[in-house]
């Protein structure tokens, strides 16, 4: 399978360099010289890679394109390798460090690039895909098979994938697009559509803060807040290093323990703020924010 790159730089040199480059290593490529026209690229195309300038017509411009397509979720995991001349100039590093950790950016190469260096950084990030992508395919197939020709057979398998992966990996819908002849935007519609299925990875450990009339009454918004701090998250979302995640639900049905939370189905009630670093700590020592 040849795999497709989309170069999106306003340096003419460095694209023309860089086209030749990867076409001599049997990648299909696509070019674009802004971010503008770059990201209608990413979206239209789906490439397998994407070697995004950090400086084009202004200088936070790939920065920009990098958090667009992070924000989109048919393109957010296509991995981006961003390409700067900038790097000791301290804009670059502000500009990315904020978001970084939600952006796709997989590694940063300063002008000029070294082509060896380029070229095994590409092949490492697309075979670590496609190792991935073999093993996607062929569930995908039996799945189609198990399915075919059975009225809501969409929903079926979507339901498949998220009881095996646990949420619907962006690769999955693009091969689920190609194999059913379904658009992928179509697939999407279906996804959010229903709450069931999620589109980010879940986190190794559930934690779930009851908000139920009692549990509220008796503190469990500051045993939330206690939680956001010390694992340094949002409610609904999963810690950098995908240990945790954190959510709230509506009474667990003990409400005599009230306030009460549970984590992987195991409940702690009775609780106070300054119990909760204890008993996270024991799921992990590595995540949680003792400051
Ligand atoms: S309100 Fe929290 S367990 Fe019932």
């Amino acid at each position: 399978m040849q795999h497709k790159i989309l170069i999106i730089d306003d340096d003419c040199d460095f694209v023309d360099a860089t086209k030749l480059l990867l076409e001599a290593h049997d990648y299909q490529v696509l070019t674009a010289n802004n971010g503008q026209e770059g990201f209608h690229k990413v979206k239209k195309e789906l490439p397998d890679l994407i070697l995004l300038d950090m400086m084009m017509t202004y200088k936070t411009e790939g920065a920009e394109t990098a958090k667009a397509i992070a924000a989109d979720a048919a393109v957010k995991d296509i991995p981006i390798i961003m390409i700067t001349g900038a790097r000791k100039e301290h804009s670059f590093s502000f500009e990315l460090k904020p978001d970084n950790d939600k952006l796709p950016i997989k590694a940063i190469m300063e002008k000029p690039v070294d082509p060896e260096d380029l070229i095994k950084k590409i092949s490492f990030f697309l075979s670590k895909k496609s190792s991935e992508h073999y093993e996607n395919l062929s569930m995908i197939e039996q799945l189609i098979k198990k399915w075919e020709g059975k009225e809501g057979n969409l929903i079926m398998v979507l339901h498949e994938v998220e009881n095996h992966y646990g949420y619907i990996p962006r690769d999955v819908s693009f091969d689920l697009s190609r194999c059913l002849g379904i658009p992928l935007a179509r697939i999407y519609e279906v996804i959010s559509f229903y709450h069931y299925f999620k589109l980010e990875k879940p986190g190794k450990h559930v934690i779930s803060v009851c908000m139920g009339t009692a549990c509220y009454l008796k503190g469990s918004p500051q045993l939330l807040k206690e939680i956001k701090n010390i694992l340094n998250i949002e409610e609904g979302e999963v810690t950098k290093d995908g240990m945790f995640q954190l959510s709230s639900v509506r009474c667990l049905g003990c409400c005599g323990l009230a306030p009460v939370i549970m984590i992987d189905g195991k409940i702690y009630g009775n609780l106070k703020p300054g119990d909760l670093l204890e008993i996270i700590s024991k799921y992990n020592n590595q995540t949680v924010n003792v400051a």
